[in-house]
C-alpha cells in the first residue's frame, strides 16, 4: 500500500534506499559542528561535505537519511502556501559510486512504484547549459529512457537547475528536478513552458565540481591539498562562474539528492499546501483552538516558527542577540506578534502550549524533543515574558514618535519599531491611524531593504571559507581540537565532554562541560600538554568500527543518537582517541605552536576556550585509514 502519512513516507524512503544498497545514517543536529560557514544545517548534503570532497565515509559509498533543515532566507515569506523555515529533507547519496543513470532510475521507481504517483503527473527540468558546463542532454535522455515524454522535460538555467551549498564555495553541479502537477485539470507542458501548477518535490544533483575562489590564496591551498591526496588526478579549471570563481572537477563524481518531506506529504495527502498535512495540521489546530480571531497567515506563522524554535532549542540554542540565538529570538517574537493578531490570550504564555503539540507530533522520530521538553518550555516562556516587556517599551517609543510627527511617522522610525521592538508595519499603521497619522511606507521599505542587503552581505562573509573547504588551516585546528579535548580531560578530569566546536581558518573554539573557571595554572598545563603532543610528532590515523566497539576502546565522543552504526575513530598516538568524521593532519608535528587565547564561560556549567595555532606551514598531509 502506498504511504500517505508523513511518518510512513519517511520510512518508505529509507526502506527503499536501504533495499538499493544504501546505509541509512542518522540525520545531523540543526547546528553544524566544526563548520562556521552557515548558522544552520540547510540541506542533507551539508554534514556530508568532507565525504563529497573525498574523505571515506564509514557507511560506505551509498548513504541515505532524513535531515532536519532550517533555511532562514525566506523567513518573511512564511505564511504562504509553500514556504517553511524548518523542513525535513529526505536524501540519498552516491559518493563516487552510481551517477546519473542509476540515480534517475531510482528516483523514478520511488515516485511511481512506491508513492504510486502516475507518471503522467510528473515533469522534469534539466540544466540548460552555459559557459561552465554543457546542457544536460544526458539526464534528459535517461528520463526519456524510463518513460517521461519529451514534452514533460524542460531545460532551465543555473538559477533553477544548478545546485551548490548556501556558502559560496563547495561541491556543486547541474541538477535535475522532479515536479508533480497539483491542479485538478490535465497537466500542461513542463515547468519551463508552463511554470504554474507544478510543485517541485525532489532534486537530484550531479556533483562533479568544487566551486572555489580563482584568485585568492586559498586556491593554491586547495589545489596542493587535493593534489597531495590524489596525485594522479589532473586538476583543471573548467570555466568561470563569475569574476573570481572556478569549477574544479572533483576527484569523485557524486550524487546528492533532496526530497522535501512536507511537500511529498502534501502530494500524497492530496491537500494543496504543506500546512494541511498530518503533522502540521495538528499544530495549526492547536493554534486555532487558542485564537479569538481569524487569520490564516498568522496561524501558519505561529505553526512554522514555534515548530522551528522547538527543534532549535532542543539542539542546544537559547534566544540571544547573536548567530543562531538571534534567529531563534526572531522566530519566537514573530510568532508572538502573530499571536496578538489572533487575539490569543496573553495573560500567561501560549508558545509553550504550541511546543507541546510539536513535541507530541515529532518526538517518536526526534527523541531529544521529549528529553529537552523542560528546556524548550522554559526558553519559550522566558522569551515570551521578556518580549511582553519589549512591546511595552516599543509603545513608549511609538508615543514619542507621535509627539514629533506632524502628518506621518517617518520610515526610519517605523523600521526601528519593527526591527528593535518587533512592531509589524501593520500594527504601527493601525496605531498611527488612531492618532490621525499616516506612516511613510516607502521610507519603511527602503530601510527594510537596506537592512536586508546588510544581512545578506554579512551572511556572504560568513559563508566564505572554513572546514567546508577543508583548508590546511582548518584541518590543523581540527586536530588541535582533539589534542585540546584530551589535554582538558587529563588536567581537569573525566567530567569534561565536548559541548560544541566551531572552527574558522583563524581559530578554534571549543565548548566543554566544566563547572568553574579554569585557573591560570590549569590553562598553562593544558597548553603545555598540547604542545608536548605536537612536539612529539605523533602519527594520526583512523579506523572504522561500531559505536560499541568505539566505546570499548575508550574513544570519546558525543554519544547521542547522531552516529550511525559505523563510526570513524581517530587515534593520535597514545594521547587521544575520539570519534570523528575527519579530516585530520597525518601527524601532530604539522600543527605548529598551540596557544590558548581565551577561557570564558559559555553557558551554565559549560566553559569555552578559543585557541590558535601558528607556524605549522601550508603543506600538510591528511591522516589515512590505519590498515
Ligand atoms: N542539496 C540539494 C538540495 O538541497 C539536493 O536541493
Amino acid at each position: 500500500m502506498k504511504p500517505t502519512s508523513t511518518d510512513d513516507i519517511r520510512q518508505s524512503y529509507l526502506d527503499f534506499f536501504e533495499s538499493k544498497g544504501h546505509t541509512i545514517i542518522p540525520g545531523a543536529p540543526l547546528i553544524p559542528e566544526n563548520d562556521p560557514t552557515v548558522l544552520f544545517t540547510t540541506a542533507g548534503m551539508h554534514p556530508l561535505v568532507p565525504y563529497l570532497l573525498g574523505e571515506p565515509h564509514p557507511g560506505g559509498k551509498r548513504l541515505a537519511d532524513c535531515q532536519k533543515c532550517i533555511r532562514t532566507q525566506d523567513i518573511d515569506e512564511v505564511g504562504d502556501e509553500s514556504h517553511l523555515t524548518m523542513f525535513e529533507m529526505l536524501g540519498n547519496w552516491s559518493l563516487g559510486d552510481y551517477f546519473k543513470d542509476e540515480a534517475i532510475k531510482m528516483s523514478f521507481e520511488f515516485l511511481t512504484e512506491v508513492l504510486e504517483i502516475p507518471k503522467e503527473r510528473l515533469a522534469i527540468t534539466c540544466f540548460r547549459g552555459d559557459d561552465d558546463a554543457p546542457k544536460d542532454e544526458e539526464a534528459a535522455k535517461f528520463w526519456m529512457g524510463v518513460g517521461i515524454p519529451e514534452e514533460r522535460i524542460g531545460f532551465l538555467p543555473k538559477e533553477d537547475n544548478w545546485w551548490e551549498p548556501a556558502g559560496q564555495t563547495g561541491p556543486c553541479g547541474p541538477d535535475t528536478e522532479m515536479f508533480v502537477w497539483m491542479q485538478e485539470d490535465d497537466p500542461k507542458g513542463n515547468p519551463e513552458t508552463h511554470p504554474y501548477g507544478w510543485m517541485e518535490v525532489w532534486n537530484d544533483v550531479f556533483m562533479q565540481y568544487n566551486k572555489q575562489p580563482r584568485s585568492s590564496g586559498n586556491r593554491d591551498d586547495n589545489r596542493s591539498q587535493q593534489q597531495s591526496r590524489n596525485r594522479d588526478s589532473e586538476i583543471a579549471a573548467s570555466g568561470e562562474a563569475g569574476d573570481e570563481m572556478e569549477f574544479v572537477p572533483l576527484k569523485q563524481k557524486n550524487v546528492d539528492t533532496g526530497m522535501g518531506l512536507e511537500r511529498v506529504a502534501a502530494v500524497m495527502q492530496e491537500c494543496g499546501n504543506v500546512y494541511e498535512t498530518d503533522c502540521l495540521q495538528s499544530i495549526m489546530d492547536r493554534v486555532k483552538s487558542l485564537a479569538d480571531a481569524e487569520g490564516l497567515k498568522h496561524q501558519r506563522i505561529i505553526t512554522d516558527h514555534i515548530k522551528a524554535a522547538t527543534f532549535i532549542i532542543a539542539d542546544g540554542i537559547l534566544p540571544s542577540n547573536v548567530d543562531q540565538g538571534y534567529v531563534l529570538r526572531r522566530l519566537i517574537r514573530r510568532a508572538i506578534r502573530s499571536g496578538r493578531y489572533l487575539k490569543i490570550e496573553h495573560d500567561g504564555t501560549f508558545t509553550p502550549t504550541i511546543a507541546d503539540e510539536v513535541i507530541k507530533q515529532y518526538s517518536n522520530i526526534y527523541g531529544n524533543l521529549k528529553s529537552k521538553e523542560k528546556e524548550i518550555r522554559d526558553a519559550l516562556s522566558n522569551e515570551e515574558l521578556q518580549f511582553g516587556k519589549t512591546l511595552k517599551e516599543g509603545m513608549k517609543q511609538f508615543e514619542k514618535a507621535v509627539e514629533k510627527a506632524s502628518t506621518e511617522i517617518d520610515g526610519v522610525t517605523a523600521f526601528h519599531l519593527y526591527d528593535t521592538y518587533g512592531f509589524p508595519l501593520e500594527l504601527t499603521k493601525e496605531l498611527a491611524e488612531e492618532e490621525g497619522l499616516k506612516v511613510d511606507e516607502k521610507g519603511f521599505k527602503q530601510s527594510f531593504e537596506e537592512h536586508q542587503k546588510l544581512s545578506r552581505a554579512g551572511a556572504g562573509q560568513r559563508f566564505s571559507g572554513g572546514l567546508a573547504d577543508q583548508s590546511s588551516e582548518t584541518t590543523k585546528l581540527h586536530t588541535a581540537t582533539h589534542l585540546l579535548n584530551a589535554a582538558l580531560r587529563k588536567v581537569l578530569g573525566d567530567h569534561v565532554y565536548q559541548k560544541g566546536s566551531n572552527i574558522t581558518a583563524d581559530r578554534l573554539r571549543f565548548d566543554f562541560s566544566h563547572p568553574e573557571k579554569m585557573t591560570k595554572e590549569q590553562i598553562a598545563e593544558v597548553e603545555r600538554l598540547v604542545n608536548e603532543a605536537i612536539e612529539a610528532d605523533m602519527p594520526i590515523s583512523f579506523h572504522v568500527t561500531d559505536v560499541d566497539g568505539a566505546k570499548k576502546e575508550g574513544a570519546i565522543g558525543v554519544f547521542d543518537d547522531r552516529y550511525g552504526n559505523e563510526v570513524k575513530v581517530y587515534v593520535v598516538g597514545d594521547f587521544s582517541c575520539e570519534i570523528c568524521g575527519g579530516p585530520h593532519v597525518a601527524s601532530t608535528g604539522m600543527i605548529g605552536k598551540f596557544k590558548i587565547k581565551k577561557e570564558e564561560s559559555s553557558s551554565s556549567g559549560v566553559r569555552r576556550i578559543k585557541a590558535i595555532v601558528e607556524g605549522g606551514g601550508e603543506n600538510i598531509e591528511i591522516a589515512e585509514e590505519d590498515k
